[in-house]
């Protein structure tokens, strides 16, 4: 990798300030850390405040007896600042009441001289997963924001979950980033929150398509052209890249881009200059590259077919979105959240999916993935008189159950996932034989009524609406 992709991707490494007078402890500090993380170090309170604003830190560990101000009103300082930033004190053991003090402070945690290596690890990671979660909530806070522009991310898999803390994490720096995933997995969407949750928010957001371009159009696409550069061109005309200016430029189905312009590419990236075609003066471009694939590039560079050293360049940070198949557990508020959205846009009142069409939705093996299943959903909201969507609505593929996965049939489901299927379909067969009399229904199950009741909450169970 190249000096200054490295130095992009350390950008997303945690960021670890060290503040003690002792030279022997920072060194020690120094050697525990350094593997998993980027250090800093200072000697004294004001020089490590002073390196606060200046750069990103994400966790701190400050001695407490330090020359001249000491550790706690460091502390008080840091928290006036309010930069989102963990502090973990180090203290001798005599010093120990001071710690707690000054947890009330805002400390997160401390740690006691002498330590053991794998605690000062222990507890620096248990910092930055506290900042991570942090992170989580300020993503959601702003994605939660962004509902009624439809532009917001679903799904509260384990998976999505991991992504948002890429995203908010990624947002803060301007390296490259490299999405991966299936058709319709949602990449352009992420491309569009990372932007969105970046300091260049304000600026634009580009996005530009190699596979829709005409070849002989690329070069002048991205780069722009002159005046009379080439037959047609009667005007000057800027390339996304200058568009894209001090914000962000998204380049989409990155592998269709031929051998010519990829080299073009690769010295824009190199140099972060453009020259427009037919031009002879190059300008200066700042602009975050994120690009999408849904092809396996690694693959397209072993065949020749992308340049190894554009592929590096651009990889720098990679995202890859998981299949809609492997996170199942998101079907269930995907649907909820395209019936709202085509709801408003039809003027319908669907209230939801009926338990057998919802079983064999989370049961299909989505090979378009969420596209696929938001095209579904619009449908039925669009023909279905409602209120339920039921599973002759669906397409056949999906009644069907066909699984399409590509790589393979769908894994089988654990068995938890497994048993609340057969529960949730069991429950439901006996409710439509009792007529949905609850009571009765609690009976022949052997359930207490109100966990009966809990679970059809649960589950959303309603009485079927056709006769
Ligand atoms: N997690 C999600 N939550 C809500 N909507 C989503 C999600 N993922 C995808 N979508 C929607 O599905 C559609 C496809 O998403 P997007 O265009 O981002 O996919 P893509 O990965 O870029 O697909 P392709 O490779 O085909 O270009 C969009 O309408 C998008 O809004
Ligand atoms: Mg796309």
């Amino acid at each position: 990798m190249s000096q200054d992709s490295l130095e992009a991707a350390r950008d997303v490494r945690s960021v670890i300030l060290v503040v003690d007078d002792d030279p022997g402890l920072r060194e020690s500090f120094r050697l525990i850390l350094e593997e998993e993380f980027d250090v800093l170090d200072a000697p004294d309170g004001p020089q490590g405040l002073e390196i606060l604003r200046r750069s990103r830190v994400d966790v701190m560990l400050l001695d407490i007896r330090l020359p001249g101000m000491d550790g706690v009103q460091v502390l008080e300082q840091i928290k006036a600042l309010d930069e989102p930033i963990e502090v973990i004190l180090v203290t001798a053991v005599k010093t120990v009441k001071t710690a707690v003090t000054a947890m009330k402070l805002g400390a997160f945690d401390y740690l006691t001289k002498p330590f053991e290596e794998e605690e000062v690890l222990a507890v620096v990671r248990r910092a930055l997963e506290r900042r991570a979660l942090q992170r989580e909530v300020t993503f959601l806070r702003s994605e939660v924001a962004r509902r009624e522009d439809g532009d917001e991310i679903v799904g509260q898999s384990a998976e999505m979950r991991k992504l948002y803390q890429v995203i908010a994490q990624v947002a803060q720096t301007s390296a490259t980033v490299l999405i991966t995933g299936e058709s319709g997995t949602g990449k352009e969407l992420i491309a569009r929150a990372i932007h969105r949750q970046s300091l260049r928010r304000d600026k634009p957001f580009v996005p530009v398509n190699p596979a829709a371009i005409v070849e002989a159009l690329i070069e002048s696409e991205l780069f722009g052209h002159e005046r009379g550069a080439f037959t047609g061109a009667y005007q000057k005309k800027l390339g996304k890249f200058e568009l894209a200016q001090g914000g962000t430029l998204f380049l989409d189905e990155i592998a269709a881009l031929k051998a010519e312009p990829q080299a073009k590419l690769l010295r824009v990236l190199q140099e972060r200059e453009i020259e427009r075609v037919g031009g002879t003066r190059r300008t200066a471009v700042d602009v975050r590259i994120i690009a999408a694939t849904n092809v396996d590039l690694k693959r397209a560079v072993a065949r020749e077919a992308f340049r190894e050293d554009l592929y590096y360049r651009l990889n720098v940070v990679p995202i890859a979105v998981p299949p809609l198949r492997s996170r199942r557990d998101d079907i269930g508020r995907l649907v909820e959240h395209f019936i709202r959205k085509f709801n408003q846009q039809f003027g319908k009142r669907i209230t939801g999916v009926s338990p057998d069409a919802f079983v064999a939705l989370e049961d299909y093996g989505w090979p378009g993935n969420v596209r696929e299943l938001q095209n579904i959903i619009e449908r039925s909201v669009a023909l279905v008189p409602g209120p339920l969507i039921q599973i002759q609505d669906l397409p056949m593929d999906v009644i069907l159950g066909e699984h399409h996965a590509r790589d393979g049939e769908a894994p089988p489901l654990p068995l938890s996932v497994a048993i609340e299927r057969f529960e949730r379909n069991l429950i439901q067969r006996v409710l439509d034989r009792v007529m949905w009399n609850q009571h009765e229904a609690a009976q022949l199950l052997g359930l207490h009524r109100n966990t009966l009741l809990r679970k059809i909450a649960k589950w959303g169970l309603s009485p079927p609406t056709r006769s």
